[in-house]
């Protein structure tokens, strides 16, 4: 009999619950775990969750973790643990707060969960990655951020705001770090495969990627407590699908590059991917125009930045 899969969730909040509930619902897993600070509240959203699958004559069973030794036979871990940004605030401004609390759970993971996939959405996204990859020392293949199916999904929304025809049918694609300095590409975004160049002028497609930029910061203002949370957990749906489905799907996530894009090494950055049972399988090299090739090297300049803030306060070597 096949082995019945199992995804387990770290954070209870509002992103870390829709995700689990989206896996729940759409009968994705076998298993959902939740796993957060509380455990009452864990308990709680599971049974409220085992609850709505039954409503929706779904067989997924949802539990709550009650420790890190709960995460063994994960498939897939989703680190959604961390404070969200407030209004005014940068996703980088979460680095030291977000790295400490990432770090725990990467080597909970290591050590009860040695073969999952993880996928983290913590922020800031890229920096978490990377924390993930050292803390763990799992194969870059094993740990993914999420970001850029959530920033095209973003910019897919705002071309249709703009054009009000297409929807369902637009295909955006953006790249680099889930931070002010990511990189949508208009180049390669197409309405039913008709490239948006052809539909919008450059002002219209300048603005749709100033708005995609500022996606995430646009709600976090609106909210004023608290940040997006529906887009990026099925953006991270998607993605525990693709692996758990082993669907060969390629979507522009957060990987370790190794040579990659002009040859990159050592720096998370958001690139084009195949995702499979065993993780970012295989990633994909675009060929770039010089303005975008400029661009993307911005925004992993400013990873790197961050991965240095943390190099100069010893985080790597301190192995608490
Ligand atoms: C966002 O962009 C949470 O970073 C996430 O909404």
């Amino acid at each position: 009999m096949a082995k019945s899969k199992k995804v387990t969730v770290i954070g209870t909040g509002n992103f870390g619950s829709t995700v689990s509930f989206i896996l729940a619902m759409n009968g994705a897993c076998h298993n959902v775990a939740l796993m957060g600070r509380n455990y009452d509240v864990a308990k709680g959203k599971a049974l409220d969750m085992s609850q709505a699958v039954n409503a929706g004559r779904q067989h997924t069973i949802v539990k709550a973790a009650k420790g890190p030794a709960c995460l063994s036979d994960s498939d897939v871990v989703v680190i959604t643990a961390g404070a969200p940004r407030g209004p005014g605030m940068s996703r980088d401004d979460l680095l030291m707060q977000n790295s400490e609390i990432v770090r725990k759970y990467a080597q909970d993971i290591k050590k009860y969960a040695p073969e999952a996939v993880v996928v983290v959405v913590s922020n800031p996204l890229d920096a978490m990655t990377y924390v993930v990859l050292k803390e763990t020392g799992f194969p870059r293949e094993r740990v993914l951020g999420m970001a850029g199916i959530l920033d095209s999904a973003r910019m897919a929304h705002f071309i249709y705001e703009k054009l009000q025809y297409g929807a369902g049918q637009i295909r955006a694609t953006v790249m680099g770090g889930h931070g002010d300095t990511m990189v949508p590409l208009a180049k390669f975004t197409t309405v039913a495969g008709v490239p948006i160049e052809d539909l919008l002028d450059s002002e219209e497609i300048g603005e749709i990627v100033k708005k995609t930029r500022n996606g995430g910061a646009e709600i976090v203002n609106l909210l004023r407590n608290g940040s997006a949370y529906y887009a990026p957990a099925k953006s991270t749906a998607v993605m525990v699908e693709a692996m758990l489905n082993d669907t060969k799907q390629i979507h522009s996530c957060a990987v370790m590059l190794d040579g990659e894009y002009g040859g990159y090494k050592n720096i998370v950055s958001g690139v084009p991917v195949m995702i499979g049972a065993g993780g970012a399988e295989k990633i994909i090299e675009m060929t770039l125009k010089p303005l975008q090739i400029e661009r993307f090297a911005k925004s992993v300049a400013s990873v790197q930045e961050m991965v240095e803030k943390l190099e100069k306060i010893d985080f790597f070597t301190d192995n608490k």
